[in-house]
């Protein structure tokens, strides 16, 4: 996949891009990423690209004069070809979830605006062909969303996580559960024990016990999930005889 990203803050990006699974991920030519500095495309001394608001009010709005012309170095004039995705980072955007991500990792190349979190002037939206938030909450800028949008999209490429794990396609963990309780070594730590089913060697039993760990979690932080989660007979009565306690996960 490449991926083109136009911010005012290219300084932001080594970091984060050339760490762990992204670096390696781009070391092996799965994932290519350009760094577009939106001041290259500005033709005034101070490298402007951020204007007063039209009507007044606070703060500044990112001018439409860069974007365009980074967009009409990096694409064909005709506007993005299929499999291209424009994707303006804004808090007004739809919120970014792991179906989101999933549909972003079988495009071709994505192009990533960062926007400022005072505004974009409202024509660079004739650019873009999504829209994107990461939450309900602001950022000094879109630089941090971009990158989170990234990171969540690349390790979906096929290859990036290597041979041995494969994120299942259908949920944002498995089945749409929240995972359960997960231990290494060692045993006991502080007084603190890892649960003895876990030792056991008895994998039909600490595969039950993983399910109903996740379940139980699933039940207690995030009930809403168990709507849309993958659930059989036995997770259902699983579910009832919790709910029928209070809802606290057990050990059993
Ligand atoms: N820019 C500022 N806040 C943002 C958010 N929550 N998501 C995406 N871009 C942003």
């Amino acid at each position: 996949m490449k991926v083109d990203v136009l911010t005012v803050l290219p300084e932001m990006f080594p970091g984060p891009l050339n760490a762990s699974i992204l670096g390696r991920a781009q070391a092996a030519g799965l994932l290519t990423v350009n760094i577009v500095n939106l001041r290259d495309f500005t033709h005034d001394r101070h490298r402007t690209t951020d204007d007063y608001p039209y009507g007044g009010g606070q703060g500044m709005v990112m001018k439409p004069e860069p974007v365009f012309e980074a967009l009409d170095a990096l694409l064909p004039p005709q506007g993005p070809p299929p499999g291209t995705r424009v994707i303006l980072t804004s808090p007004q955007g739809e919120t970014f979830t792991q179906s989101r991500a999933w549909e972003l990792s079988r495009a071709e190349r994505l192009v990533l605006i960062c926007g400022r979190y005072e505004g974009v002037d409202e024509r660079v939206r004739h650019r873009v062909t999504d829209e994107i938030s990461i939450g309900d909450y602001v950022l000094t800028g879109g630089e941090l969303a971009a990158l989170v949008i990234l990171d969540a999209v690349a390790r979906l490429i096929p290859g990036v996580l290597g041979s041995g794990t494969s994120p299942l396609e259908e949920s944002f963990s498995c089945d749409g559960l929240l995972e359960g309780p997960q231990y290494t070594r060692p045993p006991e730590y502080r007084g603190l024990a890892v649960p003895e089913v876990l030792l056991s060697g008895d994998h039909a039993r600490i595969r039950q016990w993983r399910r109903r760990q996740a379940l139980a979690r699933t039940l207690e932080r995030r009930p809403d999930l168990l709507e849309r989660a993958r659930l059989g007979p036995e997770d259902r009565r699983y579910l009832e005889g919790l709910r029928a306690k209070g809802g606290g996960p057990g050990e059993g």
